[in-house]
C-alpha cells in the first residue's frame, strides 16, 4: 500500500465515523423531540392568562343542533391567531360584532353592524370556545333591529370556515369555586348554556362536589344537550339531574325524559333539595326569573347564595338587594345627545336610556341590554343617571350605561 493509499483509508475512515456520529445525534434528538412532553391543554392554558383587548377574530370551526326542534345551535370558535384563549370563568359571554342585514321588507338593506352577547356552553378549553344559540323568532314590524335578528343571522348565515370578531369572555355571574358548597344550576330554556359550562366545569374540576341541576323546558323537542346530560348523569354519582318538562309531548316519558311535570319552581326546589346551605345560579326567560328568584329570598336563602342573569333588561326585583344608586325624575327631563346634536324629552315612557335613544333613531351601541356587558357604556357630560340595582359591568368613571340606566335629573350624554 502506497502512502497516498493510506492516506486515502485514514480520510475515509474519519469520515465515516463522522457521518455515524451526526446519524446517532439526530437520532437522539428526534427520540427526546418524541419523549419530550407536549404543552399540556393546562399549561397552554395558564400561558394564556389575560384577556385581550378590543375585537379578536375567530374562525368558526363547527356548528351542531343541541335538540331535536333545531332551535338551539352550538358553534366552535377558534381563534384566528393560533394563540392559546385565555381561561373564562364558568357562566361568562362573549360579546360578537356582526354585520346583519336588516329583515326589513322589500328592498333589501345594506349590512349594519350590531353587537350581541352570548353565554359560553362549554368549560374552559385552550383553543377553542363555545356558545349555543337559540333562534328567536323576529317580532314583525320592529322599526330597529328586533331582538331576534342575530340569532336568526347565527342560524342562516354563519357556517364553518368564517371569521366572526370576538371581545374577550366577560361577566360577573360565574360559579363560586368553593368546592365544600353544593350548587343548585337551575336553567330555564336557553337559560342552560351558562349552566352547561358550570356544569362541565365543576365535574372536571370538582368531581366531588355536589350539583343538582334543575332545567325546565316545554318538552323532548327542545331538550337541549339531552344525551349529554343523561351520560353525565349516569358517570358521575354527584350530579343529580332534574328535568321539568312544562307542556310534554304525547311520545314524552316522565322518568324516561324527564323527571318533573310543571315548571321549576320554590315548591320542586323544596320537595326535592337536601336540608343545608345551597348555592344558586339562576339563568331564564324573564317571566321565571321574575318568580323564581324573589320566591328563593323569601324561603329564606341568603342573597349572598343566590346569584341569577336575566335575558335582556333587568326586572327581577330581590327584597334587600342594593338600593337604588339614585332616585329617578319624576317630572319630564331634557336629554341632550351631544354628537348626534339632539335634546330631546325623557317622558318615563321607556324602560331604559338605550330604548328612549333607539325610539328616536339615535345610533348607539348595545350587546346584553342588561348591564352587563359595557357595549352601550357612554360619556356622561353632564347630569345623573338612575339604576334600578348597581349594574354587573364595572362603569368607567365620568360614564353610564344607557341599557339600564334612567335619567335621575337632564343630562348631557357624549352620543
Ligand atoms: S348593552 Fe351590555 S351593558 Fe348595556
Amino acid at each position: 500500500m502506497t502512502a497516498a493509499e493510506l492516506l486515502g483509508l485514514i480520510v475515509a475512515a474519519l469520515l465515516l465515523q463522522l457521518m455515524v456520529g451526526i446519524g446517532v445525534s439526530v437520532r437522539r434528538w428526534r427520540a427526546a423531540a418524541a419523549a419530550a412532553p407536549s404543552p399540556s391543554p393546562a399549561a397552554s392554558s395558564a400561558r394564556a392568562d389575560s384577556a385581550w383587548a378590543g375585537w379578536r377574530e375567530f374562525r368558526v370551526s363547527q356548528r351542531g343542533f343541541e335538540d331535536t326542534a333545531l332551535s338551539q345551535c352550538s358553534f366552535y370558535l377558534q381563534p384566528v391567531d393560533g394563540q392559546p384563549l385565555p381561561a373564562f370563568k364558568p357562566g361568562q359571554f362573549l360579546t360578537f360584532s356582526l354585520d346583519v342585514a336588516p329583515q326589513a321588507a322589500g328592498e333589501p338593506a345594506p349590512p349594519r353592524a350590531i353587537t350581541r352577547c352570548y353565554s359560553l356552553s362549554d368549560r374552559p378549553e385552550p383553543m377553542h370556545y363555545r356558545v349555543t344559540i337559540k333562534r328567536v323568532p323576529a317580532p314583525a314590524g320592529h322599526p330597529e333591529v328586533p331582538p331576534g335578528q342575530s340569532s336568526s343571522h347565527f342560524h342562516d348565515h354563519v357556517q364553518a370556515g368564517d371569521i366572526l370578531r370576538v371581545k374577550a369572555p366577560a361577566g360577573h355571574f360565574c360559579i363560586d369555586p368553593d368546592p365544600g358548597v353544593p350548587v343548585v344550576l337551575i336553567g330555564g330554556g336557553i337559560g342552560i348554556t351558562p349552566m352547561m359550562s358550570m356544569l362541565r366545569w365543576c365535574m372536571a374540576e370538582q368531581p366531588q362536589r355536589v350539583v343538582h341541576l334543575y332545567y325546565g323546558l316545554r318538552n323532548s323537542r327542545e331538550h337541549a344537550f339531552k344525551q349529554t346530560l343523561e351520560a353525565f348523569a349516569a358517570a358521575h354519582p354527584a350530579l343529580r339531574l332534574n328535568i321539568a318538562y312544562s307542556r310534554p309531548g304525547e311520545a314524552d316519558l316522565q322518568g324516561r325524559d324527564y323527571q318533573h311535570a310543571g315548571h321549576v319552581d320554590v315548591e320542586l326546589l323544596r320537595r326535592t333539595l337536601p336540608h343545608g346551605r345551597h348555592q344558586f345560579y339562576v339563568c331564564g326567560p324573564p317571566a321565571m326569573m321574575e318568580m323564581l328568584v324573589p320566591a328563593l329570598a323569601a324561603w329564606g336563602v341568603p342573597l349572598a347564595d343566590i346569584h341569577y342573569e336575566a335575558f335582556g333588561p333587568a326586572s327581577v326585583k330581590l327584597p334587600g338587594a342594593a338600593p337604588t344608586l339614585a332616585p329617578a325624575a319624576t317630572a319630564a327631563v331634557e336629554v341632550r345627545f351631544q354628537r348626534s346634536g339632539r335634546t330631546l324629552s325623557w317622558d318615563g315612557r321607556d324602560a331604559s336610556l338605550l330604548d328612549f335613544a333607539e325610539r328616536h333613531g339615535i345610533e348607539v351601541e348595545s350587546g346584553c341590554r342588561s348591564g352587563g356587558c359595557g357595549s352601550c357604556e357612554t360619556r356622561l357630560l353632564e347630569g345623573a343617571v338612575q339604576y334600578e340595582h348597581a349594574p354587573d359591568h364595572d362603569v368607567a368613571p365620568g360614564h353610564c350605561l344607557l341599557c339600564v340606566g334612567r335619567p335621575a335629573s337632564p343630562l348631557v350624554l357624549e352620543a
